[in-house]
């Protein structure tokens, strides 16, 4: 038997509940049983304590945009590792992309994922399905039989639906499923042969640029198809401040969409690819600063709804090349917090706000189907982030969990560190200076 957990003395912000105080919370069975402000001792005296003082109390992260390679690319990551990774980065549900080989757009694919997720996983995961067959953009995936398999969105991520028809006609499924297409919005007929984020960085690179407006198109062209069809929309991955204007404007005419942003998207701009950086390298690609403002605007005004991570974990060996033939996407579980936390330590983004984005919201788009996430409400499943705002650590990819070591933060310092993450309960992460006293 398990004994009930006391995460005491710690400082709890649930953004679901609007709570921002210093208390304990209890775990029994697996589920919040008890909530205590100040000094409040819970119910019952026969548990064990972890000592949350100095640190912040929040619910699991939920990532809405992750990629974990199993099936086909196990060399890249894992479920078991990948899960892991999300795990030391505070990340209880994670939602994994459909980009793995077989692609997730079939039934045993997706029951594939859920079994391995079930038997070698320490978070939730939750599967997103393919828009279309093979993600060729060809012909429509079979939509009811992934929902019935129990995805949780349709993507095509790595690739947009191109197809003006077929995102016709995923967003009009999207309404009878009511579950969400999330596109990789880039009109690759403009960014052929793309490097990085078109400019005078990339002119002087001699590399081939992806421009801002390959974003914008894709993503002006969904909304109006969204206004079309009142299918669900997610846009993927945000990076310029032409889509936060056309996401606002849509918004404000009731146009049913959301958005996310990456963390690399919000505090790392082209300038880090200099030097030709592959770990740097990543689609959509870093952009400039004034997209930055507008993206921090975006999530400021809830143009932008959520955070996510779009972990693109990739080998070694996939990096170690000349940039031309580099596969995108950056490593970014473990760094996650680390690197937003810079936003709230130069007071752009609030320590709620931040949360909010991590938790409440992304768990708000997935709505109820797979229990309560994101919320520390009593009676719900025990998924807890603890972090140090203030400690400051450096980046040592050595450490990682995850297989992929391509971050262009390896060997940085950053200020804000997840120390422990509870599962169900169970706690399936804990640096050592936190004390867990069993009783
Ligand atoms: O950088 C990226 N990597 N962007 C994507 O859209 C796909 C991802 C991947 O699968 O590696």
């Amino acid at each position: 038997m398990i004994k009930p957990l006391l995460i005491k003395g710690g400082r709890i912000i649930d953004p679901s509940q609007q709570i921002d105080e210093v208390g304990s919370l209890l775990v029994t069975k697996g589920k919040i049983s008890w909530l205590g402000k100040g000094e409040a001792a819970p119910p019952q005296s026969d548990h064990d304590v972890l000592n949350a003082r100095g640190l912040m109390v929040c619910p699991g992260f939920v990532d809405l945009h992750c990629h974990l390679r199993q099936p086909g690319f196990e060399e890249k990551e894992t479920i078991a590792t990948g899960t892991r990774a999300a795990a030391r980065g505070g990340f209880t549900t994670i939602c994994c992309m459909p980009n793995t080989n077989p692609p997730l757009d079939n039934q045993t694919a997706v029951e594939y994922v859920k079994s391995k997720a079930a038997s070698e996983g320490v978070v939730r995961v939750l599967p997103i399905g393919c828009i279309s067959k093979g993600r060729k953009g060809k012909e429509l995936a079979e939509i009811g039989d992934l929902a019935a398999a129990g995805v949780v969105a349709f993507s095509d991520d790595g690739e947009p639906a191109l197809s003006s028809y077929i995102m016709r006609q995923a967003l009009d499924y999207s309404r009878a499923f009511d579950l969400p297409i999330t596109d990789h919005c880039e009109d690759t007929v403009l960014t052929e042969g793309g490097q990085m984020n078109e400019g005078i960085i990339s002119t002087k690179l001699g590399l081939r640029g992806l421009p801002n407006a390959a974003e914008d198109i894709i993503v002006a062209r969904d909304l109006a198809l969204a206004q079309l069809t009142g299918g669900r929309l997610h846009i993927a991955h945000t990076t310029t401040e032409g889509a936060v204007d056309l996401i606002r404007r849509a918004k404000e005419k009731g146009i049913r969409v959301t958005a996310e942003v990456t963390p690399h998207h919000l505090t790392l701009t082209e300038e880090r690819v200099i030097g030709y950086n592959t770990n740097a390298k990543v689609n959509p690609p870093l952009r400039t600063e004034q997209d930055i403002q507008a993206l921090i605007q975006g999530l400021n005004d809830n143009t932008i709804d959520i955070i996510a991570t779009d972990h693109a974990p990739h080998t070694e060996a996939d990096k170690l090349c000349e940039f031309a033939l580099a596969p995108f996407g950056i490593s970014g579980f473990e760094t996650a917090l680390g690197s937003l936390m810079s936003l709230v330590h130069d007071e752009q983004l609030t320590l709620v706000t931040l949360i909010a984005k991590l938790t409440h919201e992304p768990a708000k788009i997935l709505g109820n189907k797979y229990g309560r996430l994101g919320t520390l409400a009593i009676g719900t499943e025990a998924d807890v982030t603890l972090f140090d705002p203030a400690l400051e650590w450096v980046v040592d990819t050595r450490a990682f969990a995850s297989k992929g070591k391509n971050t262009p933060l390896a060997g940085e310092r950053l200020k804000g560190k997840v120390m422990a993450t509870i599962y169900q309960g169970k706690l399936v992460y804990k640096v050592d200076s936190v004390k867990l006293k069993e009783s």
